[in-house]
C-alpha cells in the first residue's frame, strides 16, 4: 500500500547521479524519512561516482548507496549495466532517466546582446545563445545527443521491464526540461542528424516517450512520468561558459529570481523537487499526460507545478516507439552480452 513502511527500502537507479540533479535526487532520496530507499548510482566515470557516494555517506552515514557504471550514450555499456543490474537486483522501484548532455558548438555573442535588451527573461530561461553542433554522432551511429538523452535510457526500460514489474509499483521518472519543444522535433528525423536542436529534440521525444510508455507498460504496474527542473545551474550547460560567465550567470539568476523569474530554481536542491515529488505523491495524485516542473518564489521556496503537454499526440507518439523498438532490435540482434 501506498505510504505504508516497507519490509526492505525501495530501490531507486538514478542515472547521472554524480553530479547536479541526479547527486539531489538521490540525497533528497535518502532524506526521506517515510520509507527507505537504497540509491543506486548509475554514472559513467567510476571515480565521480564513488566521490558522489563519499559525500553523500558523509551526510548520511548509514545510507544504502551502490553503484552501477554504465555510459547511457553506449548501446553496449547499457546492455551490459542491465546485466549486472539484474543480477544484483530482483526488484526495482524507481527508475530515474536522468543524465544528459548539452553539446555546444560556441557562444552566439551577438545573441546574447540581442536578447540582453529584447528579451533579457528568454536570456535567463533559453538556452538560445548557445549553439548546438549538428550531425555528431556516436561510435555506434547514433544522433550523439538522442543515443545519451533518450536512447540509452529507453533501452534500460526495456530491458530492465521485468525486474521493474517485480516492484508492487514502479515508477519511470525522466529528467526532461521546459525548453522541450515540438517545433523541435522532426519525426523523420526523430536522432536530430539535421539538427538545429539536438538537445530541445531530445527532451521533446523524452517527454512523449515518457506518457507513451504508460499505455504500453501501466498493465505491469509500471508508471512513467516527465519532469523538469527549471533553470539549474549545473555542469550540464555552466561547463560551456568559463568560471566567470558562470559566476556571471549565477548572480543575474539570483536576481532574476528576487524579481519574480519562477523558472530561476538555481541549485539542483531545488531542481530535483519535481522528481521528488513524482517519486512520492500517491500514484493517484498525478497526471500522466502531465510534466512536473520545479519552480522557485523570488524569496527561494520552492513548489511543483503540474503542466498540460497540449501538442501530445498518440499516434506520433506511437510511431516513435515503434522506431525505438525497430533500432533496439537491430542492437539486440548483433549484441555481444546476450541479452
Ligand atoms: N541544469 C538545467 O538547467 C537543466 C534544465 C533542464 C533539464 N536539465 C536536465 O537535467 C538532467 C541532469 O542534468 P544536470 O543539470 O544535473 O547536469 P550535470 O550536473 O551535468 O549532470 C549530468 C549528469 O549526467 C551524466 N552523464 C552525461 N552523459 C552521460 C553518459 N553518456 N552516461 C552516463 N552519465 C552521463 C553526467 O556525468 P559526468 O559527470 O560523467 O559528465 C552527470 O552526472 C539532464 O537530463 C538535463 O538535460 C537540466
Amino acid at each position: 500500500m501506498e505510504g505504508a513502511p516497507t519490509m526492505s527500502p525501495k530501490i531507486a537507479l538514478i542515472t547521472g547521479a554524480n553530479s547536479g540533479i541526479g547527486f539531489t535526487i538521490a540525497q533528497r532520496l535518502l532524506n526521506h524519512s517515510t520509507d527507505g530507499f537504497r540509491v543506486v548510482l548509475c554514472c559513467r566515470n567510476r571515480k565521480k561516482a564513488s566521490d558522489a557516494r563519499d559525500t553523500l555517506l558523509k551526510e548520511f552515514p548509514s545510507g544504502l548507496i551502490d553503484i552501477i557504471i554504465v555510459d547511457v550514450g553506449s548501446v553496449d555499456s547499457v546492455f551490459r549495466s542491465c546485466k549486472e543490474i539484474k543480477k544484483k537486483y530482483d526488484r526495482i522501484d524507481l527508475l530515474f532517466c536522468n543524465a544528459g548532455i548539452f553539446p555546444c558548438a560556441y557562444l552566439d555573442w551577438w545573441t546574447v546582446a540581442r536578447q540582453a535588451i529584447t528579451d533579457p527573461k528568454g536570456l535567463l530561461i533559453e538556452s538560445t545563445p548557445l549553439i548546438q553542433p549538428v550531425g555528431a554522432t556516436t561510435s555506434e551511429g547514433l544522433g550523439e545527443t538522442f543515443a545519451c538523452n533518450v536512447f540509452g535510457h529507453y533501452i534500460m526500460i526495456r530491458q530492465l521491464e521485468d525486474v521493474l514489474a517485480s516492484s508492487d509499483q514502479s515508477r519511470i521518472i525522466w529528467t526532461s526540461s521546459r525548453t522541450a519543444k515540438r517545433d523541435d522535433y522532426n519525426p523523420s528525423d526523430y536522432q536530430c542528424f539535421r539538427g538545429p536542436s539536438p538537445y530541445e529534440s531530445s527532451k521533446y521525444v523524452t517527454d512523449v516517450i515518457a506518457i507513451a510508455l504508460n499505455s504500453r507498460l501501466n498493465k505491469r504496474n509500471i508508471h512513467s512520468f516527465t519532469t523538469h527542473p527549471g533553470v539549474v545551474a549545473t555542469n550540464i550547460v555552466y561547463d560551456h561558459l568559463g568560471w566567470a560567465m558562470d559566476k556571471t550567470m549565477k548572480a543575474v539568476l539570483y536576481t532574476g529570481r528576487s524579481l519574480g523569474i519562477k523558472e530561476a530554481t538555481i541549485t539542483g536542491w531545488n531542481g530535483s523537487y519535481a522528481n521528488y515529488v513524482v517519486a512520492t505523491e500517491p500514484i493517484e495524485n498525478l497526471n500522466k499526460f502531465c510534466k512536473y516542473g520545479s519552480y522557485a518564489k523570488p524569496w527561494g521556496s520552492i513548489y511543483c507545478l503540474e503542466e498540460a503537454i497540449i501538442c501530445y499526440d498518440e499516434k506520433e507518439a506511437n510511431d516513435l516507439l515503434r522506431k525505438l523498438d525497430d533500432l533496439l532490435n537491430e542492437f539486440r540482434k548483433k549484441n555481444k552480452y546476450g541479452v
